[in-house]
């Protein structure tokens, strides 16, 4: 049975970001000119996935209202004959369907998920995106994971080689490899200091998860930060050999980080056929002038 529900875990405060996301959503910040959540739900629709979930909390209004119709910018852009403009915005509107939940209290990335259960009812698998991450990549990150997991018929997590210093960003897998990229997980540890990580084999914000994870999730104690930890969770799945990680093709970008996000905004606007050319000139005009070293 084909993956065709998506969860998009949205509550956090985006504290990495402050002062930016006081007063708006994190998912909001524009890559170029489009929200950061747009290139995550762009990848679940080329992924084939038509149910959309939010989990979302307080102050998260904007997102409802994003990928709402505007109709008085609708009408506006309608009288002003700025057509391309107006099938732009009413585009977006159309893109999908979403459904949204509410996470009361912010109790961690297992509680978001867990709100989750009703909407999932009786499918056996569903996707978790998180808008943090943004990979780019010729075949979605989450289509190639659905092959690994159409292959396996386990539950798959996106994973990627990290620096050993930042291990203690990430969940973080014990695992061993049993294809090219393909590694059958035996233990997952969330955010551990560099001495103790069990590899350098971060968990990067992909999930193919099995419905059975929500009965998991109610039995999860407060884990890392006090929170309930989505990977605590995974480590059940682990101890019975029922999850893959996999080390998907595609560059990713931490968005919810200053730098990651300046890193992405450059090289998808270096992409840009109407942008590239000029800022790439620009560029090395001033690591020229300014005299900038790697
Ligand atoms: C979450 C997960 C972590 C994972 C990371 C990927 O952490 O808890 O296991 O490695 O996303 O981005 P967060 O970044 O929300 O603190």
């Amino acid at each position: 049975m084909p993956v065709t529900k998506a969860v998009f875990p949205v509550a956090g405060l985006g504290t990495r970001f402050l002062p930016a996301t006081k007063a708006q959503p994190k998912e909001m910040l524009p890559l170029v000119d489009k929200p950061t959540i747009q290139y995550v739900m762009e990848e679940a629709i080329k992924s084939g996935i038509d149910d959309f979930l939010f989990v979302t909390g307080r102050g998260k209004m904007a997102l409802e209202d994003y990928f709402d119709h505007s109709a008085e910018l609708e009408y506006h852009l309608k009288e002003k004959g700025k057509t391309d403009l107006l099938a732009l915005v009413e585009n977006i509107a159309c893109m999908c369907q979403i459904h949204y939940v509410r996470q009361k209290n912010p109790l961690g990335l297992g509680h978001a998920v867990s709100c989750a259960r009703q909407h999932v009812g009786n499918d056996p698998y569903f996707a978790v995106l998180l808008g943090d991450d943004i990979i780019v990549s010729d075949i979605p990150c989450l289509a190639q994971m659905m092959v690994v997991h159409e292959r396996t018929g386990k539950a798959v997590v996106a994973v990627r080689r990290v620096p050993h210093e930042q291990v203690s960003s990430y969940g973080v897998i014990d695992g061993r490899e049993v294809g090219k990229g393909i590694w059958e997980i035996r233990d997952l540890v969330e955010k551990p200091r560099p001495e103790d990580a069990p590899s350098d084999l971060a968990v990067i914000g992909r999930y193919i998860l099995p419905s059975s994870i929500f009965p998991i999730l109610d039995t999860i104690q407060p884990g890392h930060g006090g929170e309930i930890q989505l990977t605590d969770a995974l480590r059940h799945l682990a101890r019975d050999g029922q999850i893959i990680g996999y080390e998907f093709e595609g560059t990713r970008y931490d968005v919810g980080d200053p730098k990651g996000f300046l890193r992405a905004t450059i090289e998808l606007a270096l992409e840009r056929d109407d942008l590239g050319k000029d800022l790439g000139s620009y560029l090395a005009r001033l690591v020229q002038e300014r005299g900038l070293r790697p």
